[in-house]
């Protein structure tokens, strides 16, 4: 299958080793501008090594392109400042500093872009404004995943990459996540969002990736895997 030239994100033939443990196998699949496309799998399916590898934290074979340009060679860093993004599960927010430099720290500009950024998350997530002061520690679980949301998008990523963002969120924080992540798609970003929360994710997701032992079992619209009765069967095949 060539990619070649396609915009957004292109994955072909990825494939993560653990020293035996074969956690993807030969997985391809493409992230275009403007789509969130979910990856959906029970636990051990793959969907973290597989998100990792997008952003280089695990080595990882197969090709990995960002408009038509591979960028396996590169680590992480340099993933980042060509446009990939990437919340891990678990949160990860610096617990000694402050909501502010939490999220500044994503932002290696100059300081007006970084004040307009500060103010365009803010737009996204009002409640940050109380909040920007305050130390990482004293944030409760669905405050620091909005952090560390608000980090990934201080780098105004052309692609976001998502382990699990609704784990621990409450009900209704986790609807205003999945919302945000629309608008966030609606302004031109590629979302891939690795989840194990299948039906609010597919509410929001235009296409769906079943994993299962590290290969892709289905790949339909969101919306026709919406329908399906059954989803736990179709995991856990
Ligand atoms: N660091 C690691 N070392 C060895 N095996 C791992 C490691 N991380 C994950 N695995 C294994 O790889 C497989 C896929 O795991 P993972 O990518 O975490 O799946 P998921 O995110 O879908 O739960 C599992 O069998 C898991 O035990
Ligand atoms: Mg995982």
């Amino acid at each position: 299958m060539s990619l070649m030239g396609a915009r957004g994100l292109a994955l072909s033939a990825i494939a993560v080793d653990y020293g035996g443990v074969r956690a993807v196998r030969e997985l391809s699949l493409t992230v275009a501008p403007g789509e969130i496309v979910a990856l959906l799998g029970a636990n051990g399916a793959g969907k973290s090594s597989l998100v990792r590898a997008v952003m280089g934290l695990v080595p990882s074979s197969g090709r990995i392109e960002l408009d038509g340009r591979a960028l396996q060679s590169f680590g992480p860093e340099a993933r980042a400042r060509r446009g990939l993004a990437f919340v891990p599960e678990g949160r990860r927010v610096f617990g000694d500093l402050t909501v502010r430099e939490n999220l500044e720290v994503a932002a290696r500009t100059r300081t007006a872009p970084r004040r307009a950024r500060l103010d365009r998350v803010i737009a996204l997530f009002p409640a940050l404004e109380a909040l920007l002061g305050a130390r990482g520690w004293t944030l409760s679980g669905g405050e620091q995943q909005m952090v560390a949301i608000g980090r990934a998008l201080m780098q105004e990523p052309r692609v976001l990459l998502l382990d699990e963002p609704s784990l621990g969120l409450a009900p209704a924080l986790a609807a205003k996540m999945f919302e945000l992540l629309g608008v966030l798609a609606a302004s031109g970003a590629a979302v891939l969002l690795a989840e194990q929360n299948v039906r609010p994710a597919l509410a929001i997701a235009t296409h769906a990736h079943v994993i299962r032992r590290g290969a892709l079992v289905k790949s339909v619209p969101a919306a026709e895997l919406a329908m399906a009765g059954d989803l736990g069967a179709l995991f856990l095949g």
